[in-house]
């Protein structure tokens, strides 16, 4: 980690915009996405929230993590959104997921019922190499968190793999994380809704964004569904797999669960547990990557629809997320190298990494995860490329990251198309925390992933 002294003028001010998104996004224990859109605490973001804070305020870093696993289920399962308190301005609020009184719920905070990708153990990996990762807190907070992270991968493991596979499922496009792509219309589209009722009335989200940045409300009736199925089902992960018209295998998803193995795997070691079991299932889970969601004719990464068995051949960002889990060839990381520089740029001067690739008929540059640059998925996708020994590339994806950020502030997601000389749009909510949290990150720690 490089000291502030050693951090140049522009990106010391960065630093302070990020220091101060964060601090304004704070609220006793934990932090909000963004105060306007997310006024609660959601799961992949509280980890890159995370990281950010270590740098300045390690023990809110403690606290952020804490707050976050209040919310675990007694069956594993750590929740997409924890609402530690009421607050009318979001749907789909604790009223429509009536989670509570679950027996294999969170005996602590209402939550939400479903999950989202899981950081946290290479999150607690990365603050391990800092000098506060040295302190002997934040050894006894590894120590405590360490039988948490791994009863979450275990949920996964025994709940979302019904043909021990290796591939978990998503039962939601909200627990991909990347909530709007293209890849979920399919699956989405053959969900008979009629007789549903219409919640496009309920939405709070296009009172403060764009709703040409937004999902529609044709699929926001589809995400509600969805969601009283599993109240039907009583959250019971089998009888949803069962019935449910929504299992994906999803390549990001299951990606960043080999990269939280592997991280889970040195956190073993560092307080002397037994290891084996994390090595069986992440051996299983690279294997069936390469097996099944790797596409040798198109040299690409695509996800899976289980409930329809077939691949889903669209090109999103999420297709290179098995770089950051450090397991492709080099053949297959040339490819990927390939679609990225060609596909997932908007043209000369623009930059990467389009979420949905610009030819694909489904690349949107301004709607929520359709083509716009998300700056948790360039993160990762610079650690992927730096692992895989493209150096010169993951540095220009940082480059243009922070490049962004200073230009515009700490958006959401930002248009591709934004250059110097075009100025462009940051895009959904500002103030947007891990936007922040990862900027620190990136300006501060040069060691790879
Ligand atoms: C959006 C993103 C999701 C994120 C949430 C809170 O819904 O798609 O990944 O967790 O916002 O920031």
């Amino acid at each position: 980690m490089s000291s502030s002294e050693n951090v140049p003028a522009a990106l010391r001010s960065l630093e302070e915009l990020a220091r101060d998104t964060l601090d304004g996004n704070w609220r006793d224990g934990y932090t909000l996405p963004s105060p306007k859109l997310y006024p609660f605490q959601w799961n992949w973001d509280s980890g890159f929230i995370a990281l950010g804070l270590a740098y300045y305020h390690p023990e809110r870093a403690i606290e952020e993590i804490r707050s976050m696993f209040k919310g675990q289920w007694k069956n594993g399962m750590l929740p997409h959104i924890n609402f530690h308190r009421p607050d009318p301005n979001y749907f789909p609020g604790p009223e429509v997921w009536k989670t509570s009184g679950l027996p294999q719920g969170s005996p602590q905070v209402a939550t939400s019922g479903i999950t989202q990708p899981p950081v946290f153990a290479f999150i607690m990996e990365r603050i391990s190499a800092l000098p506060f990762g040295q302190t002997a807190d934040w050894k006894t907070f590894v120590r405590e968190m360490f039988p948490k992270i791994l009863a979450q991968h275990r949920h996964l493991y025994t709940h979302r793999d019904p043909e021990g596979e290796g591939l978990v499922y998503i039962q939601h496009n909200w627990e991909a994380g990347t909530d709007n792509s293209p890849a979920y219309d399919a699956a989405l589209d053959a969900i008979d809704v009629s007789g549903f009722r219409d919640v496009s009335s309920l939405r709070r989200d296009l009172k403060t964004v764009d709703a040409l940045h937004r999902p529609t409300n044709a699929n926001y009736q589809r995400y509600i569904y969805l969601v009283d199925l599993f109240i039907e089902c009583g959250y019971q992960d089998d009888v949803i797999a069962r019935r449910s018209p929504f299992l994906v295998q999803d390549i990001l998803f299951n990606s960043m669960l080999v990269r939280s193995n592997q991280a889970l795997v040195t956190l073993a070691k560092a307080v002397g547990a037994d290891s084996s079991e994390i090595e069986r299932w992440n051996a299983r889970t690279v294997a069936a990557i390469n097996r099944k969601l790797w596409d040798e004719e198109a040299g690409f990464y695509f996800s899976y629809d289980l409930r329809h068995q077939r691949r889903i051949q669209l090109k999103t960002s999420s297709g290179f997320m098995p770089l950051f889990a450090g397991i492709c060839t080099t053949a297959q990381r040339d490819r990927l190298a390939q679609h990225l520089t060609h596909s997932f740029v908007t043209g000369v001067g623009a930059n990467l990494c389009t979420s949905t690739a610009v030819d694909e008929p489904a690349f949107d540059p301004v709607k929520y995860w359709r083509g716009p640059i998300w700056v948790n998925v360039n993160w990762m996708l610079h650690h992927g490329l730096r692992r895989h020994g493209l150096t010169e590339l993951a540095n220009g994806v940082k480059q243009q990251t922070l490049a962004l950020l200073e230009r515009h502030g700490m958006w959401e997601y930002f248009d591709p198309r934004t250059t110097a000389t075009r100025p462009g749009v940051g895009l959904g909510t500002d103030a947007f925390s891990w936007s922040a949290a990862l900027a620190l990150d990136l300006i501060r720690n040069s060691n790879a992933l």
